[in-house]
């Protein structure tokens, strides 16, 4: 009987759930959306995110890649919020941070900082409050940074932290990657030119998938 097998099953096969003691058992996937602070064609951020996406998923999880410019959205201006409320595509990227349990953006960097594009689609997320919207709070998140410089986007990460945890509430990962002298660190497969950032990154991923499920228990 499947209720007698969960202890055991459980035990055995941590990826394996049983729903509120239904005594049927499901496969938990382990969902993580990703994507860039950059919409420019052949943006070097876009670059990371899709080696990401594809390490995610060789990790097993299942991922979600968006672009930002399927999710066009206004700068924020608060009468436009009086007047109309939260703009749809805002509530969108709310409900896909909701349905999964990570989640990796990538980041390049403006003048040490965050672009604004990556800033106001926060902004305008974070202005949907609890209970009045899609439970977008507490997820778990890795982030990366792309620079051409030799810092590698390391000083938007570090802002990038900040607007999350408390924009989103969102719980962040130590581990992280930036990637310097981003124009020649990818090849045009779109993989990384050197072995260093490709460990890196996959530390990145495999850390964040194992908080994952620790954190499911
Ligand atoms: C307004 C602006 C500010 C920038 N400031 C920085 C900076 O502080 N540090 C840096 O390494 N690169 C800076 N850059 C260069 C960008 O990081 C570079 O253009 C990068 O390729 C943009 O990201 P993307 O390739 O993902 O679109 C800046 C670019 C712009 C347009």
């Amino acid at each position: 009987m499947p209720d007698a097998l969960c202890p055991v099953l459980l035990a055995a096969l941590p990826r394996y759930n049983a729903p509120h003691g239904q005594g049927r058992l499901i496969l938990q996937s382990t969902r993580v959306l990703v994507f860039a602070g950059s919409i420019r064609t052949g943006a070097l951020s876009a670059k990371l995110a899709a080696i990401a996406a594809r390490e995610l998923a060789v990790q097993d999880a299942e991922v979600t890649l968006i672009s930002l410019a399927d999710y066009p959205l206004p700068l924020y201006n608060g009468d436009d919020e009086a007047r109309s409320g939260i703009p749809d595509n805002a509530l969108k990227l709310a409900r896909l941070i909701e349905a999964q349990q990570g989640v990796f953006i990538s980041t390049p960097e403006y003048n040490h900082s965050l672009p604004p594009l990556l800033k106001n689609a926060i902004d305008w997320v974070s202005r949907i409050k609890p209970g009045k919207g899609p439970d977008y709070r507490y997820r778990l998140f890795a982030l990366g940074g792309t620079s051409d410089g030799f810092i590698g986007g390391a000083r938007a990460v570090v802002d990038l932290r900040k607007v999350l945890a408390y924009g989103l509430k969102a719980i962040i990962m130590p581990d992280q990657i930036t990637v310097s002298k981003a124009k020649v660190a990818f090849d045009e497969a779109g993989n990384f030119t050197d072995p260093a950032p490709a460990a890196q990154l996959k530390l990145v991923c495999e850390k964040l998938i194992e908080t994952i499920r620790r954190m499911r228990g």
